[in-house]
């Protein structure tokens, strides 16, 4: 069996910043509670002006980590995309990435797992990688919140929380013992699906009857959130995925190097870092200015963190995520 390392990382968020203070122009919020719930500064919404899309943004974040990986396009043997977000209804964005950076005809998997979804996505990529099938994979979270979320007041529980963005890995197989990828842990409860949910356009609530009903009340069309509920099984599932990742390895928690969680909200990763009794080195937030951006979250912090040189040679870093589904997992790597 191979083993698969990440040997290039990239993000791209639009430019157009939307703070907490642009907000209370069209809803009844404040930056006073943004902040306090949630630790959110800011957030990129999508300026429709621009040719930012849940593709593009992926195509521009993959360019990147391609580069850094020091591959060109036609070394990508696969593309795995996660998002909840895509441009269209079918096909997913990775038929999309693979028009857009002009690659050869390899193939292209869409995951749909939320906040879960990069997770997901590496932990697919891993396994390819691992069988011996495939030696670099480019794996992607990318999401366009903005432009499906209700930005009234009645909306504003969940639309203050999500922001648009992308990240892009390379994962590439690995010739050094004990490095790269250990092992991914998977979950799901989908007893939960209702609580974090966005029921319609589907086929179960499709457009026709939308616009048939023309019932302002109807919001199926717009993210629905029970936040509480959310955010308490959010702290559990956190901390399981964490000691599960560390279990299978027969590691503690002291070993860890640098915790990237999924950036829900900054009080879910403050409540798992006192947890573990991690210092503030050992986890990275960047939820106060991009948001939740769901599957990109996990990915364009983890890029972040390593540019800024928070992750070197030979860390433990434990990637961990929660989500709509629910979904929650975790991937821990010897960098
Ligand atoms: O990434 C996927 C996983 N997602 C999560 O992990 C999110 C987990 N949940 C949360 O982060 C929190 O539940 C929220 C930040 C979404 C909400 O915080 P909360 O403390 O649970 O607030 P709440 O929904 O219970 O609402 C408390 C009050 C309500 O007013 P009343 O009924 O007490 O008068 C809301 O109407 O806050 C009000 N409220 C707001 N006020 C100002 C809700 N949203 C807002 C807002 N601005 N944006």
């Amino acid at each position: 069996m191979y083993s698969s390392k990440i040997t290039g990382l990239g993000y791209y968020v639009p430019e157009n910043v939307v703070t907490n203070n642009d907000l209370t122009t069209f809803m009844e919020t404040s930056d006073e509670w943004i902040q306090e719930r949630t630790g959110i500064k800011e957030r990129r919404w999508i300026d429709p002006k621009t040719d930012d899309t849940t593709a593009t943004m992926g195509a521009k974040a993959a360019k990147i980590a391609i580069e850094r990986a020091g591959l060109t396009k036609n070394d990508i043997d696969f593309i795995v995309f996660a998002t909840l977000s895509p441009d269209m209804y079918f096909p997913g964005g990775g038929v999309q990435i693979q028009d857009l950076l002009e690659m050869p005809t390899i193939g292209a998997l869409d995951v749909r797992n939320q906040c879960s979804g990069f997770i997901y996505a590496l932990s697919v990529a891993d396994q390819f990688i691992k069988t011996g099938m495939y030696k670099n994979i480019l794996v992607i979270g990318s999401e366009n919140h903005s432009g499906a979320l209700d930005k009234s007041t009645r909306g504003r529980n969940v639309s203050v929380i999500f922001g648009d963005g992308a990240g892009a890995a390379i994962l590439s197989r690995c010739a050094e013992e004990g490095k790269g990828i250990l092992s991914s842990h998977l979950h799901s409860e989908g007893k939960h699906a209702k609580e974090l949910v966005l029921e319609g356009p589907a086929t179960q609530r499709w457009v026709p009857e939308i616009i048939e009903n023309n019932d302002d009340s109807d919001l199926s069309y717009y993210p629905y959130m029970n936040g509480q509920f959310v955010f308490k099984h959010a702290v559990s599932r956190f901390s399981e995925a964490i000691i599960e990742a560390l279990q299978a390895n027969n590691l503690q928690k002291e070993d860890i190097d640098m915790l990237i969680p999924h950036q829900a909200n900054l009080r879910i990763a403050q409540y798992i870092q006192k947890k573990f009794n991690l210092s503030d080195k050992q986890v990275f937030n960047n939820i106060m200015k991009y948001g939740n951006t769901t599957a990109a979250s996990v990915i364009i912090a983890l890029t972040e963190a390593w540019e800024q040189g928070k992750i070197k040679d030979n860390d433990l870093v434990i990637l961990a995520a929660f989500g709509s589904g629910f979904t929650w997992g975790s991937v821990i790597l010897r960098w």
